[in-house]
């Protein structure tokens, strides 16, 4: 199967400095893949280039094959959570759903079914403004879903949850997997994802430092800092 996900040589300058660097990767189709670096890596910045919000400085991130205002059907295609991403606050969840929903030619029935697949079907009709930050990225992971996408991008959807947050988003990426999804998903805390994902890109000031599955790349570390550790720094000696 095709990558659904390559980076070739992707780099993005801002007023002459390197946000991404000769990024180049293809991502394993069927897998959950952990873009992990700390904050300001250009994570962010890879990740808004692959969905057409940014313009690469030069090389290229296409989405089955193609740049993503390319590609036919992208909501149906590419499912997508970035922390830009806005609701309408005084409108219930539901309604947030419904509303894109119906742009996308999707039935109110699937917008039901997500709401409850991401355990938010009892409060539908509360405005979103009413929502912790967890039930917001709840309702997001809602949004994605709505096209039913083979592919999701997810840009820190662990940002702000508890523990009992994070767990559910490990179950929950699990699940997509097991339904045949690619899961992209970027995190700065490089131990949270680390029991979800089975493959691993380390970026770190603009470069990626390491891609390969989470067992080669931790090879023998017990943890991933451990690891991006091990990768960043140069030994003095
Ligand atoms: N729109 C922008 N204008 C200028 N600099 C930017 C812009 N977006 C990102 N950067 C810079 O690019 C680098 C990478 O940022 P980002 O991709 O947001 O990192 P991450 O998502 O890994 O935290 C940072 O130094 C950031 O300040
Ligand atoms: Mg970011």
């Amino acid at each position: 199967m095709a990558s659904p996900v390559v980076f070739s040589k992707l780099t993005k300058t801002y007023a002459g400095s390197h946000a991404v660097k000769e990024l180049s990767a293809d991502i394993a189709p069927g897998q959950i893949t952990g873009f992990l670096g700390p904050n300001g890596a250009g994570k962010s910045t890879t990740l808004r280039c692959l969905l057409g919000l940014a313009r690469p400085s030069s090389g290229s991130a296409h989405i089955f094959g193609s740049s993503y205002r390319e590609l036919g059907q992208p909501l149906q295609r590419v499912g997508v959570v970035l922390d830009t991403k806005g609701f309408q606050p005084q409108l219930s969840g539901g309604k947030n759903l419904g509303l894109m929903a119906a742009g996308m030619g999707v039935s109110s029935r699937r917008v039901t079914e997500m709401m409850n697949l991401v355990e938010l079907g009892d409060v539908g009709s509360k405005p979103v403004k009413s929502y912790s930050l967890g039930m917001r990225q709840r309702l997001s992971l809602a949004s994605a879903l709505l096209g039913d996408p083979e592919l999701l991008v997810l840009d820190e959807p662990a940002n702000g949850l508890d523990p009992l947050g994070i767990a559910w988003l490990r179950q929950f990426l699990r699940n997509l997997q097991a339904e045949g999804r690619t899961v992209l998903v970027s995190s700065h805390q490089l131990a949270e994802m680390q029991n979800t994902i089975d493959d691993v890109m380390i970026i770190h000031r603009g470069g990626l430092v390491a891609h390969d599955s989470l067992e080669a790349v931790m090879a023998g570390d017990d943890s991933l800092e451990a690891a991006f550790l091990r990768l960043t720094q140069k030994d003095p000696a």
